[in-house]
Formats: structure tokens, C-alpha cells, sequence
């Protein structure tokens, strides 16, 4: 098939060089020039594990370019798939500018039945609005799809190359069986429903795990006050098969790109259906509380933060990534300055001096040196690098705090090198 990926972002990249892989002609299309031109390079502006060696390898196959054309590539398109943001607005409402926007370039320029699938994650009811900006500027057959992106930053190549499925959302038989002969090579179960059904699915998942984490962090609280384990409690429901033990590891809140957003683009939906007071608007709230309820405790237990030296280690929203949208430590590290403490910040990948301007923040380039004075260490994030790290190379006194954000290590490992060890919802 010839595709084009219209939006060279975190899943348009991650899609055109998987669907490049499976043997297709795939194009990626993006305005940026700048952008473009990086890609030829095979270099993308975020870290992503194999991602830049896959887009080498296809490039060098012949099978998938990048261009900033239009014109050269729509034409000659059978599917074309849209995978530009959709940020929500101060409302929580989706904006679908940018969609808007590749639907107008697109339409003058298909001249043969094609396929338009939209992979970026958009509420049911937005075909109608596009399918009256495409029939406005074009006379030629085409037909909307939804191929809702389940991939995860950080693991984003392999859940790409083995989906645990793979979601077509179409009413139309033809659309449907070339859908399915593309992604039948990945061997994941196909579904088919309807567009709606589609766009709703990948919503209802995303606000399914923030539920789920805003759950567990709120278990956590309960067995810090009751003297239960979290590990021990999520070992006693988790071998319900209705539950499951996987995906519970309670922290800080959840974080990134997607559970924020579309969880807020749920809750606005349900306002605007009547409802202002849905579970959405609230795991929100508790999600944004979370940050500065839990410090206030820490605070309490470590003797406040005022002329302390604390490590934050981890600086991405998670592992394996240098995305901070939504990340914790961009909440975390503000609220420590604020109550007086000195940070140093550590993490393999990300960044966050452009976001903090203090003269009391500075970051390090290892994770000694970010805990080499430290009174305070808060292992924020769970990249192996700091998970595996030995802590009792910086242990330096018995008053030290060492703060385990995400239950990442064992309390008697770290007890036994002499750190006062507080998890979450632990003892
Ligand atoms: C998520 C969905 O998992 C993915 O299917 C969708 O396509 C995009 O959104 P992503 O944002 O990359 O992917 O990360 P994910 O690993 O799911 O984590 C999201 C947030 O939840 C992170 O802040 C993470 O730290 C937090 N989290 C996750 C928890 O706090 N506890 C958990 O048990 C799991």
C-alpha cells in the first residue's frame, strides 16, 4: 500500500517506520522543514529506544521517506493516516485545530478513492465535522477511518511491532478488509467496531489506568494510616483474576502526554452532557492534589525541607524517555524550593532547567553527585539506572532520608545501609 502519515510527532514517526517494516510505501509528511530534514537524518528531537535505529534501517530499504509535500505525496496515497496532536484547551475540550488543518491541505489533492484514517485520539462526533471539510473541497470518494495508538513512550517501537491489539474503526466492508490485511502481519486481534466505538475505546482505556492509579495511590493512604503493606494488599486482590496484579505500582500520580488530557476531555464531555461532577472530574483533582498532599507528609516525617540538600532522581513523567509533559518532578521540585530546601536534579535522559529558573536548583550528571550532600533522596522515576544504582556508595549519616516514590526497593536493603526509608504505603 502507499501511506502517508501525515504529523511526524511521537506516533506519526513510530507508525510510519512500522508500517514501513511490515513492506509498505510509507511516507511521513510534516510542515516542519526542520523536523523533515532531522528525520532524513534518522534523528528524532526525543529519545525513544530503537526507534532511530528502525527509521535507519527502513529509510536505507527504500521503503519509507519523509517529506514536507502535499503535493507530491497525497495523490498518490491509499491511506492516508493523521497522526497530529490534539492538546486540550483550559476548558479540558479537545482542539482539533491541527486535524482541521491536515483535512483542508488534504482533500484538494486526493484524486482516487482513499482511505483517511485519524490514529490521533479525538472524541466521537468529529466525523462529521471532518467529513464536511473534506466533501467541501473535493468531489472524489474517500473514507474515514479510526486506528486508535495504544503505544507507550518509552516502549513505544515494541508495542508497535506487537500490539496486544489492534483497533478498526469503520462501518464500510472494503475499508475494513484493507485495514485488516495491513496490520495482520503484527498478529494481534484485530476489532472492528465503529468509528465512535473506536474513538470512545482509546478514551475509556486511558481514563480506565488513571482511574486505577488514582485507586491505588488512595489504597496507599489508607494502609499508611492503618499499618497494612500496598505490596502485600496488591498481592491479596491482584490474584483475582478480575483484577489482576499488573499495573499498580502507586507514586506519585500518573503523568505524560495522554491520561492527563484525556481523562480532563472526559470530564468536559460529561459537563457538556449534564453531568458536573463525573468520577472524571474528580480522579483529576485527586491526581492534581496528589504532589502536594503527599509532601506535606513527607515533610512532616523528614523534619521539614528548609536549608535541606535533596536529590530528585528522575526528571521524565517515566523511564526510558525524556518527556516531562506532566512529569513529576516538574510539581515536586517548585513545592521543595518554595519550602526552602536546595535540589539537585539527576536523570539518564531528560531535562528541566528550562521550566526552573531558581538559583537554588542545579542539574547534575550522575546520580553520586545529585545525592553526594544530600539529607533527602527521592527516587522519583524507575529507570533501571536508578533502580539498580547501590545507595550505599552515597550513604554518608544515619539521618539521612531516603524517600522511595515508587516502591521501587526493598525498605530492609535500604534500612540495612543505615537510610531512614519511607515508601508509599508502606512502613
Ligand atoms: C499511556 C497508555 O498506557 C497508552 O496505551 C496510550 O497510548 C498513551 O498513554 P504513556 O503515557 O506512554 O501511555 O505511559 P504509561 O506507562 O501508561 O504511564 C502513564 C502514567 O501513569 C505515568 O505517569 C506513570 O508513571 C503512571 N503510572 C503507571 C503509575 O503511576 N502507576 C502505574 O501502575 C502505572
Amino acid at each position: 500500500m502507499n501511506i502517508t502519515v501525515v504529523g511526524t510527532g511521537f506516533v506519526g514517526v513510530v507508525s510510519s517506520a512500522v508500517y514501513a517494516s511490515l513492506g509498505h510505501k510509507v511516507t511521513g509528511l510534516d510542515i516542519s522543514e526542520e523536523r523533515i530534514k532531522a528525520l532524513k537524518n534518522s534523528k528524532v528531537p526525543f529519545f525513544e529506544p530503537g526507534l532511530e535505529e528502525l527509521l535507519e534501517s527502513e529509510q536505507n530499504k527504500g521503503g519509507l521517506t519523509f517529506t514536507t509535500s502535499y503535493t507530491d505525496a497525497i495523490p498518490h496515497s491509499d491511506l492516508i493516516i493523521i497522526a497530529v496532536g490534539t492538546p486540550s484547551s483550559e476548558s479540558g475540550e479537545v482542539d482539533l485545530r491541527f486535524v482541521h488543518s491536515v483535512v483542508d491541505s488534504v482533500a484538494p489533492l486526493i484524486k482516487k478513492d482513499t482511505i483517511i484514517a485519524v490514529k490521533s485520539t479525538v472524541p466521537p462526533g468529529t466525523f462529521s465535522e471532518l467529513s464536511k471539510r473534506i466533501k467541501s473541497k473535493t468531489d472524489v470518494s474517500f473514507y474515514l477511518a479510526s486506528l486508535p495508538e495504544f503505544l507507550k513512550e518509552g516502549s513505544a517501537v515494541e508495542d508497535s511491532l506487537h500490539p496486544d491489539r489492534v483497533v478498526i474503526g469503520s462501518s464500510d466492508d472494503s475499508v475494513i478488509e484493507q485495514l485488516k490485511k495491513l496490520h495482520e502481519p503484527l498478529g494481534a486481534p484485530l476489532i472492528v467496531v465503529s468509528a465512535e466505538s473506536a474513538q470512545m475505546g482509546k478514551y475509556a482505556a486511558n481514563s480506565y489506568l488513571a482511574i486505577r492509579i488514582t485507586f491505588i495511590n488512595e489504597i496507599a493512604n489508607l494502609c499508611e494510616a492503618n499499618g497494612s503493606d500496598i505490596d502485600q494488599v496488591i498481592d491479596v486482590f491482584g490474584h483475582d483474576a478480575r483484577i489482576g496484579k499488573h499495573y499498580w505500582y502507586p507514586g506519585f500520580g500518573y503523568g505524560g502526554s495522554c491520561f492527563p488530557k484525556d481523562v480532563k476531555e472526559l470530564s468536559h464531555v460529561s459537563k457538556q452532557n449534564g453531568d458536573d461532577s463525573s468520577l472524571f472530574s474528580y480522579i483529576t483533582q485527586r491526581n492534581t492534589e496528589r504532589i502536594p498532599k503527599l509532601l506535606e507528609e513527607f515533610e512532616k516525617k523528614v523534619g521539614g525541607f528548609d536549608n535541606k540538600k535533596v536529590a530528585v532522581l528522575g526528571l521524565s513523567f517515566k523511564p526510558n524517555t525524556d518527556d516531562t509533559r506532566e512529569a513529576p518532578s516538574l510539581h515536586l521540585i517548585p513545592l521543595l524550593l518554595e519550602k526552602g530546601a536546595e535540589v539537585q536534579g539527576y536523570d539518564p535522559k531528560a531535562s528541566v532547567t528550562e521550566f526552573i529558573e531558581d538559583t537554588s536548583y542545579s542539574e547534575v550528571s550522575s546520580i553520586e553527585e545529585a545525592c553526594e550532600e544530600a539529607d533527602v533522596i527521592f527516587a522519583v522515576i524507575e529507570w533501571n539506572e536508578i533502580t539498580s544504582f547501590d545507595f550505599s556508595k552515597v550513604f554518608k549519616k544515619s539521618s539521612q532520608y531516603f524517600i522511595d516514590a515508587r516502591n521501587q526497593f526493598s525498605s530492609e536493603s535500604i534500612k540495612k545501609i543505615g537510610f531512614n526509608y519511607i515508601g508509599i504505603g508502606k512502613h
